[in-house]
């Protein structure tokens, strides 16, 4: 398969791809220390540095460090407002966290967030319990030609280009993180979509770090397809592991884009209280649009219908279960860095 994505060769951290938006640098995957809680100054992407093995030079870098540590106060207070907010505090919040967090914030913005909920889960969601294969291993990356990430309906294009542009932001952002220290893409796909969502007010989420990369595309056709119905829906999450709970309350991220949910940068419990509602019913006009066929499925299934009557009565219930389930979503077939 090509891809504009490919690494011709991995031996090197960083390598320049062309795209039809601008000529970018691809770090390597894969390629990051051992150890994800190591002291900021004793890190591994030193001896890449000093071993000429990273892109920019010491001086950019050991500025860059710099500066990082001189902005380090002004983050801290980051860790108390996710403490006070009850955040899932799977693991203390380290230095790397504020530091991949502050990068994706400066290239985020409520606009983007939706795309980038989306790559989240075309990455992860690939994951198959049966044989292992697929998860949240950073490979969306390299598959943005198939035509489950490019979208069936609309030209093909457009679904490219959000995933593309999605890509393109957060590679901005991972070549100043890669500078002071490496970071999967796995890892900085799973904490933007935390972000996304945290950006157009939905909960805060806090995701564990150490992800690595696989450097082949994982096995095609394992996303659910939108003309599945609730029964294939649910059979589809559950080979992922995922009851029809968290299939529910997973589908919520569909508050935010553009299928008519509401206010498509607000992430709020609107995507319940409209499909209860099936505007889709309707004869002609934009009504008739609102929704993927997988979301009207879902409101015809009565165990589904359930939980989306509470998520429509409970916006805090749906904000803890989509939280949940997102950190399993961006678990899903990890494999993990050794410690
Ligand atoms: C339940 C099975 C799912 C199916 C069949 C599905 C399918 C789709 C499709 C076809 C679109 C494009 C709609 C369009 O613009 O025409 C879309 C959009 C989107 N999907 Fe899903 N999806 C599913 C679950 C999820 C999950 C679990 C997440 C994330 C946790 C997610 C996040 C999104 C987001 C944020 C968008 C909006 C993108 C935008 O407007 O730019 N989806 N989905």
């Amino acid at each position: 398969m090509t891809s504009i994505f490919s690494l011709p060769n991995h031996s090197l951290l960083c390598s320049t791809v062309s795209t039809p938006f601008s000529e970018i640098s691809f770090p390597a995957k894969s390629q990051r220390p051992s150890s994800s809680t190591v002291k900021f100054r004793s890190h591994k992407a030193d001896e890449f540095v000093s071993s000429g093995q990273i892109g920019a030079s010491d001086s950019t870098t050991r500025r860059r460090e710099l500066l990082f540590i001189a902005t380090l106060p002004c983050l801290l207070p980051l860790t108390q407002i996710m403490d006070s907010q009850g955040a899932n505090a799977v693991e203390p919040v380290t230095e790397e966290y504020l530091l991949i967090k502050e990068e994706i914030s400066k290239v985020l913005s409520k606009g983007k967030a939706a795309g980038v909920l989306r790559l989240v889960f075309h990455d992860a969601g690939t994951f198959e319990m049966d044989d292992s294969t697929g998860g949240m291993n950073g490979s969306i990356v390299n598959e943005l030609e198939r035509p489950e990430n490019a979208g069936l309906k609309k030209p093909i294009k457009v679904i490219r280009f959000i995933f593309l542009s999605s890509v393109i932001i957060l590679q901005k952002a991972k070549t100043q993180i890669d500078a002071i220290r490496p970071v999967s893409w796995a890892d900085i796909i799973a904490m933007a979509g935390a972000e996304a969502v945290a950006v157009c007010g939905g909960p805060k989420i806090q995701v564990s770090l150490g992800r690595l990369d696989l450097l082949e595309p994982d096995p095609e056709g394992k996303l659910p397809e939108e003309s599945l119905n609730a029964s294939g829906l649910k059979k589809c999450f559950q080979r992922k592991g995922f009851s029809t709970q968290e299939l529910v309350a997973l589908s919520g991220a569909h508050t935010i884009g553009s299928k008519g949910f509401g206010n498509p940068i607000s992430f709020d419990n609107a995507y319940y209280k409209v499909l209860l509602e099936k505007p889709w019913m309707s004869s002609g006009g934009m009504s008739s649009m609102v929704g993927l066929p997988s979301d009207h499925a879902l409101v015809e299934d009565d165990e589904c219908l359930r939980w989306i009557k509470k998520y429509a009565d409970n916006e805090n219930m749906f904000f803890e279960d989509f939280k949940n389930a997102y950190v399993k979503l961006v678990n899903s077939g990890v494999k993990w860095k050794s410690l």
